[in-house]
């Protein structure tokens, strides 16, 4: 009976041995794959660090190459792709109604706070590339009444000297006219006579008087449509 006890043991012995043939060590082995373990991390985090710099390179660049970008100036933003005829059309509509410029009917116009003669108020309203006021219709004789608010006003019409015959700022001989009541009765015969609105009580408010009388004035820049 003993000796087989022995050997059992023996066996058991045996099985936790080492096996010598194999002449391995496994606690020199752990200690190696922990270190092989840990390079590797130290790898993937090494490379993950890298991907971040780069990352944050591409972005700083990215945003250098946004913020240095030129901003659109306000005609560009008024703009964006249209034509330069229409883009100098919007950018003209604005440059006079921000100056109190009105619109109406394809024209601008303005009427001024102050009063000169008529020579010095159609230079003014040449120094704004514009005219003084050319009277077309009924519905432009009623607008500019309106516009004028009861003041005496110079109009773009004057007497061709030496004729009978009255002719606008742009040379064309007056044909529809809006004179007032007995007018025009060519009073001021000595001097060159120009033509003003000046009766608001009646349809019609033109009178004309002396070049040289100190009125408030219209100017009329058209839309270039
Ligand atoms: C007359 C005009 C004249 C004006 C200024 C008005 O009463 O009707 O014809 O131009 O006075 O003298």
């Amino acid at each position: 009976m003993a000796p087989a006890v022995n050997r059992n043991a023996a066996e058991i012995d045996y099985v936790n041995q080492p096996d010598p043939s194999t002449n391995s060590r496994p606690e020199l082995e752990t200690g190696a794959n922990h270190a092989e373990s840990g390079t590797k991390l130290l790898r993937v985090v090494a490379v993950g660090f890298g991907v971040l710099c780069i990352l944050q390179v591409a972005l700083n660049v990215s945003l250098r190459l946004a913020l240095n970008k030129p901003q659109p100036t306000p005609d560009e933003m008024l703009c964006g792709n249209e034509t330069r005829d229409a883009c100098e059309l919007k950018q003209q509509t604005r440059q006079y109604l921000q100056k109190g410029w009105l619109y109406f009917r394809d024209s601008f116009y303005y009427m001024s706070s102050i009063k000169k003669t008529w020579p010095e108020s159609q230079e003014y309203c040449q120094q704004e590339d514009a005219d003084l006021v050319i009277v077309n219709s009924r519905e432009e004789q009623n607008f500019i009444t309106q516009f004028s608010r009861n003041r005496f006003t110079w109009t773009g019409l004057r007497e061709l000297a030496g004729t009978d015959q009255w002719i606008w700022v742009d040379e064309a001989l007056l044909t529809e006219s809006y004179w007032g009541p007995n007018e025009p009765n060519r009073l001021e015969k000595e001097n060159p006579i120009c033509v003003e609105m000046r009766f608001f009580d009646t349809e019609n408010s033109w009178n004309d008087i002396s070049c040289t009388t100190e009125n408030f004035w219209m100017c009329e820049k058209e839309a270039p449509l």
